[in-house]
């Protein structure tokens, strides 16, 4: 079903998400809106559908996917979850939390979803789009970002048609991202610690209101704890320059709180704002014809964290 050359743009209406739902269900590729980003959805259980999600993205076979899943039932057919793992569905499901947990052995996911690690990433999404699809295909659907692999993120969906166009059988336009970043990973492990692996809207602050102090050390070396989160990343392809107060006259500057910039994050300095902006900033930046980017001082505090993680992988 892949290779239309252009595309239908559904609405978020009811008849969008059945239609959604019935390209998923034979196997299509559908770009969902999510509270994070847009993902290029297909149905988990199926090796071809999955096949061309990483067609579609020209993503390295090494790097898994993430699997939506409907609620913390349709999660438990496909993982085991701890008591931990339960505690943080209950305070952060549906939300922006993915946890990566040990796969069921019996849990109907084709094997690239993992590609062949034996954890699975979960997460319940809440943007009410992408759940009334769960809900009208009764499947839990593997989805990574729905951009080409190494690009700037989509929060619109636009952004998807521009960089998917041709790729995809059906974009669901549910508008802009609400929290405009990727999902907080965070993995646990057996002797009680955790990381994380991205950071994202959900704290490190907010998971350790949950689960207490995790184990201090950051991700374990190997294959295993961090495929994917490679350095150069979210990239606009020209240079970006970062904690830039003042621009150069061909730099395309973007501005946070009372450095103006040429588009500015957040005026005021909210950095759930800035975050909710980012991509489109990049997206812009991208597209304009001065050939480099600055980007003003961020702080680290709070979503800032995952922001300047972002920043720091499209600058690499
Ligand atoms: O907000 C989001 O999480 C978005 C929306 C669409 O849900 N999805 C997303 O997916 O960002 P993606 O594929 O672009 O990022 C998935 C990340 C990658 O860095 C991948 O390496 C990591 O999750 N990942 C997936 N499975 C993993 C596993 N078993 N162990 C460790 N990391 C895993
Ligand atoms: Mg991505």
């Amino acid at each position: 079903m892949t290779g239309n050359s252009q595309p239908r743009i559904l609405a978020a209406d009811a008849a969008g998400v059945v239609e959604a739902a019935g390209v998923l269900r034979s196997g299509g590729l559908v770009a969902v809106p999510t509270e994070t980003v847009y993902g290029l959805a297909a149905r988990a259980d199926s090796d071809a559908a999955v096949a061309a999600i990483y067609r579609a993205k020209g993503r390295p076979d090494f790097n898994p996917l993430i699997v939506h899943v409907a609620d913390l039932t349709a999660g438990e057919q496909l993982a085991l979850f701890d008591e931990r793992a339960r505690r943080l569905a209950v305070a952060f499901w549906p939300g922006a939390l993915t946890m990566v947990l040990p796969r069921r052995a019996d849990a109907p996911l084709a094997g690239a979803v993992t590609a062949g690690l034996p954890t699975v990433a979960l997460r319940c999404p809440a943007h009410p789009a992408m759940r009334a699809v769960l809900a009208e295909t009764g499947l839990a659907l593997a989805a990574p970002s729905a951009n080409r692999s190494g690009a700037v993120s989509p929060t619109t969906a636009h952004h998807v048609a521009v960089s998917l166009g041709d790729k995809v059988d059906r974009i669901l336009d549910g508008g802009s991202c609400e929290a405009g970043i990727e999902s907080t990973i965070v993995a646990l492990r057996e002797d009680s610690g955790w990381h994380i692996l991205r950071p994202g809207p959900i704290t490190e602050e907010a998971i350790r209101s949950i689960l207490g102090e995790g184990s201090g050390a950051g991700p374990a070396e190997g294959p295993i704890e961090a495929p994917g989160q490679l350095a150069s990343h979210y990239a606009p392809g020209k240079p970006v320059r970062l904690d830039a107060a003042s621009a150069a006259e061909d730099e395309f500057h973007i501005g946070f709180e009372g450095v103006a910039g040429d588009l500015n994050l957040s005026p005021s300095g909210d950095l759930a704002e800035a975050a909710a902006n980012l991509y489109r900033a990049l997206h812009e930046a991208a597209r304009d014809e001065r050939p480099r980017v600055a980007v003003a001082p961020i702080p680290g505090t709070a979503i800032g964290a995952a922001i300047n993680d972002r920043l720091r992988r499209a600058a690499a």
